[in-house]
């Protein structure tokens, strides 16, 4: 049994994330979408929010579980006896950061082993962060997630206009 996981923030998840996925669960017995918390970034959706986002666009995906976690990316691996963590690559500022997090948990666990997809082209400049900025000043997201997300985005940030 071959189990990759697939973690990321998911703030929200995107079409690109959606392509990375199928593809990651083609490659492998079970594909475990990680939620999980990345320490540099504030997240505009909760835990449990994201893990939703993340079900509702692989809800057709029979081998996709979906999960969220809040500690080392190599604790669930090892966890989990997973054979591969996926990861999508859109550019080369990507892979600099890619490289330095593989290093990071390679020291920490040895057998950790990653696998590199690259994006789709026509995806490779979209980002959870562009999403969200294109989506705060009225622009359009429709060609970047799927619209349950697009619907989601604008409320949530609807209710943050409203806290401020
Ligand atoms: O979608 P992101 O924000 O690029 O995903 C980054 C993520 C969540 C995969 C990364 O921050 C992570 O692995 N977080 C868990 C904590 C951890 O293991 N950090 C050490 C990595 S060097």
């Amino acid at each position: 049994m071959k189990t990759f996981i697939f973690p990321g923030s998911f703030d929200p998840f995107s079409l690109g994330h959606i392509d990375i996925a199928k593809r990651a669960s083609r490659l492998c017995d079970k594909l475990v979408v990680a939620v999980m918390f990345n320490r540099a970034k504030n997240s505009l959706f909760t835990d449990e929010e994201r893990v939703e986002m993340a079900k509702i666009c692989l809800q057709d995906v029979p081998n996709i579980e979906v999960i969220s976690r809040e500690s080392l990316l190599v604790d669930l691996y090892r966890e989990l006896g997973a054979s591969a963590v996926v990861r999508g690559l859109r550019s080369e500022s990507d892979f600099r950061y890619e490289a330095e997090m593989n290093a990071a948990n390679t020291l920490m666990f040895p057998d950790y082993q990653v696998i590199f997809l690259p994006c789709r082209a026509d995806l490779a400049f979209t980002s959870s962060s562009i999403i969200k900025e294109v989506a705060y000043y009225g622009g359009d997201i429709s060609r970047m997630c799927v619209p349950q997300i697009e619907e989601m985005v604008h409320k949530k940030l609807l209710e943050k206009r409203a806290e401020e």
